[in-house]
């Protein structure tokens, strides 16, 4: 059987490592191909998952959103982000799911356990800020404040999701972290502040003194593994959680709607550990 991961680029993807690692852990005689894709490209790859020896495939950026129109269904997640990725093959049909957000809160309950979230702080505004904000929205948070730099941005976003999460939303500006932080149980990176290799790969996205023991803080960004916001979160007694809890998550619930075995959970984190090391 075979898998694929869609998207551009993908040379830094860490995702055909550990699933590879999974589908050789449970026995599952199937391959998980990169497929670097054009947008002119993208109906072709997408059509090609059809075929009877695909299970189905993820989808990274930038394609999440425009997957969509492509698929005959869309389940619950993934039509309230209307994004898509995880796509499964169902004998042809082809449905589009979102592991973002189940992943996201099966390894926030890895440091908060049965805590509920309070009140959450998500910083920025794409695709995984989204993701966030609905996964916290449904663990009941009793507001999330969504922050980001082009405040616009996080308008839109609580506009978009305002149907869809109970939690009232309240889109700021970052000048407003130390404020809402002060009050805040869960906080969120999901800016690219912090990733390796980016522009702001020495940066954190709020100012190191809002942080406080109180505090659990989440890093969506999984490579390097201690971005500088967790250091100086760890520093200020605060619980912290990387990014590569997340990604692997997601992954381990894309390969439990493809296979439908338990996915091998801890297999997966130690091959994503070691992609990640030797991708730096
Ligand atoms: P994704 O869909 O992968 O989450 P994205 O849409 O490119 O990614 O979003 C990147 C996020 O990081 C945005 O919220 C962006 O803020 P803007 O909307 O203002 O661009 C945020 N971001 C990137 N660089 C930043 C920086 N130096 N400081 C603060 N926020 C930053």
């Amino acid at each position: 059987m075979r898998c694929a991961i869609i998207g551009k680029p993908l040379a830094h993807s860490v995702s055909p490592a550990f699933q590879t690692a999974a589908f050789r852990a449970a026995g599952v005689d199937a391959t998980y191909e990169r497929w670097e894709t054009e947008p002119d490209r993208l109906a072709g790859a997408i059509a090609a998952l059809r075929a009877p020896d695909f299970l189905g495939a993820n989808v990274t950026v930038p394609y999440k959103e425009r997957v969509a129109p492509f698929l005959d269904d869309l389940r619950d997640e993934a039509s309230a982000l209307n994004a898509v990725n995880t796509i499964v093959n169902d004998r042809g049909r082809l449905v589009g799911h979102n592991t973002d957000v189940s992943g996201f809160l099966r390894a926030l309950d890895t440091v908060l356990h049965d805590e509920p979230v309070g009140h959450a702080v998500v910083l920025g505004a794409g695709g995984a800020a989204r993701a966030a904000v609905l996964a916290l929205g449904r663990r009941g948070a009793i507001e999330v404040a969504v922050l980001n730099r082009t405040e616009r941005r996080a308008i839109d976003l609580c506009a978009d999701l305002a149907e869809a999460v109970a939690s009232p939303l309240m889109p700021l500006g970052l000048d407003a972290a130390r404020r809402a932080l002060r009050d805040a149980n869960v906080v969120v990176n999901a800016t690219s502040v912090g990733m390796a290799h980016g522009p702001d790969a020495d940066s954190i996205p709020l100012p190191p003194d809002a942080l406080h023991e109180g505090l659990v803080v989440v890093d969506l960004v999984a490579n390097p593994l201690e971005t500088p916001l967790l250091r100086a979160a760890a520093a200020a007694g605060a619980r912290t959680l990387g990014g590569l809890t997340m990604l692997v998550e997601q992954g381990a619930a894309a390969f439990e709607l493809w296979t439908g075995l338990r996915a091998p959970r801890e297999i997966m984190f130690e091959a994503a550990l070691s992609a990640t090391a030797g991708a730096r």
